[in-house]
């Protein structure tokens, strides 16, 4: 049943040359499960039990995130920033009943893969390169990297769900930071930075779970999309991600914002209004 949507949490992102203000709503971990009637028992129980599982805030998930999808359509944001694990795992009933969800809805969906996009609780799990495929329709046909061009600005979606950047996604990262306009950057993981990582260490995760963090490790491409997406040549103007399953704010590189949405499943909702800023590319 669709409820009112209450936004949790309002930020402001400056850009130059605008015409008009942009919105956008920023979600993550939907984590929705679906069966239907000609799945295994297997698969039927686990849609229940983990249905059960996300159900934290007095509502399943799936209507948590119907009620997202059902206030967009009245609301009309430029898009929603799908920032991963918006199946809870992988299966071919999961991701038809999300891409039924969002066909059914008129908002623009900008989505990344997260984790959980790629797991299966033990059910059977296909390779993920079948993964990949069956997902990528509602990823913009590529998964591993999009780029949305808004005209004054690029919403670029880099899947590192699997805890690393592969160099072809550094290379496409670098092609498009080559157009010099800002970007909105679309994680799952949110990155490595002076202000999140410590903060992620001590909370209860015990360790620094973020891109380039010491609990996954890193590698070279990693650290080199890593210190583009830090310096001013990127024109990343802002991170939008998740995975953490609390939400935090705080900035990736001086006067630059990584944005951190809580569970969606909790009912968290991030509006962003994207400005115009008079001076600089960024502040
Ligand atoms: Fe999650």
């Amino acid at each position: 049943m669709t409820e009112p949507v209450t936004i949790t949490e309002r930020v402001t992102v400056k850009i130059p040359g605008l015409e008009r203000p942009y919105t956008f709503l920023h979600i993550s971990d939907t984590h929705i499960t679906h069966a239907y009637e000609h799945d295994s028992d297997a698969e039927k129980e686990a849609a229940e039990k983990q249905a059960n599982v996300w159900n934290q805030a007095d509502i399943f998930p799936v209507d948590a995130f119907s009620n997202v999808l059902e206030y967009a359509d009245e609301t009309k944001p430029d898009a929603i920033l799908m920032a991963g694990d918006v199946v809870d795992y992988y299966t071919e009933s999961n991701v038809k009943y999300l891409g039924e969800m969002l066909a059914a809805h008129k908002t623009e969906c900008l989505y990344v893969p997260g984790n959980h996009e790629y797991g299966s609780y033990g059910l059977a799990l296909p390779s993920m390169f079948d993964m990949r495929a069956k997902l990528s329709p509602l990823m913009t046909g590529s998964p591993e990297f999009w780029v949305r061009d808004f005209g004054p600005f690029l919403v670029v979606g880099v899947d590192d769900g699997t805890y690393r950047i592969t160099p072809e996604q550094l290379a496409r990262f670098k092609a498009a930071t080559e157009l010099g306009k800002p970007i909105l950057l679309m994680l799952h993981l949110p990155i490595r930075s002076d202000v999140l990582s410590p903060y992620v260490a001590k909370s209860w995760w015990g360790s620094d779970v973020t891109i380039g963090g010491t609990f996954h490790g890193t590698d070279e491409p990693t650290e080199e999309f890593l210190a583009l997406v830090k310096s001013e040549e990127s024109h990343v103007a802002a991170i939008f991600a998740g995975h953490l399953h609390y939400a935090h704010s705080g900035e990736f590189a001086p006067g630059r914002m990584q944005y951190v949405s809580a569970p969606a499943f909790t009912r968290f909702v991030r509006e962003v209004s994207v400005i115009p800023s008079l001076n600089k590319w960024i502040s």
